[in-house]
Parts: structure tokens; C-alpha cells; sequence
């Protein structure tokens, strides 16, 4: 049986949402199962959609991120459509975070 790790996803407005998240899912699909939309396009880490930013514990990707710079990645951004939990994790998520990457594109 799959390790199995807490979720917690949050938004800007002040909501939380715990949810299981086994290692075989990645956090979008985690979010799915637990009947969370959050947004996506592409589901294979090309389009930045699903981007979320990883404020606590550890992921793995599967394919590399290929929507994301180095310095994204450095700022602690996660692509949730590829991204698994790999512990327990806490990730801020919702479309103000893909605003947040976007907004300057010469930054
Ligand atoms: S949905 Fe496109 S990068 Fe995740």
C-alpha cells in the first residue's frame, strides 16, 4: 500500500483543506479525489495553470517542470498537476499564485 502523507492546501482568502495524498497521486489528483477543484490546463507540467507554491515538506516530480524557471523553483513554486507528496506538505494554491508568476514577465 501506497505511503500516504496530509495535504494541506490553502488559500489567500483564509481557507484550509487537509487532505490524504498518497504517494501514487500527484497533489492535483489528491485534491480531485477529495472533490477540490483547482485550476489546471495542461496536466503534464507545460502551461503553469496548476502552479502552487510549496510553503512546507517535500515533492517529487515525475517529468521535470517545464513551465517553471530555476528561480520559480527556487521561490518554492510547484506545478500540482506533476508534483507528489513526498511528506507531509503545505501548499498555497489558487489563481493569485499563478498571478503572482506571471504578473511581470521581465522580472
Ligand atoms: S496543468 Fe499545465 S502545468 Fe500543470
Amino acid at each position: 500500500m501506497a505511503t500516504r502523507h496530509d495535504l494541506t492546501l490553502t488559500w489567500r482568502d483564509g481557507r484550509e483543506e487537509t487532505v490524504p495524498a498518497s504517494e501514487n497521486e500527484t497533489v492535483l489528483e489528491a485534491a480531485e479525489s477529495a472533490g477540490i477543484g483547482l485550476p489546471f490546463g495542461c496536466r503534464t507540467g507545460a502551461c503553469a495553470t496548476c502552479v502552487g507554491r510549496l510553503i512546507d515538506g517535500a515533492i517529487l516530480y515525475d517529468r521535470p517542470p517545464r513551465a517553471l524557471k530555476t528561480r520559480h523553483i527556487e521561490a518554492g513554486y510547484v506545478l500540482c498537476c506533476i508534483a507528489r507528496p513526498r511528506t507531509d506538505c503545505r501548499i498555497e494554491v489558487g489563481a493569485d499564485v499563478q498571478t503572482d508568476l506571471v504578473s511581470n514577465p521581465w522580472k
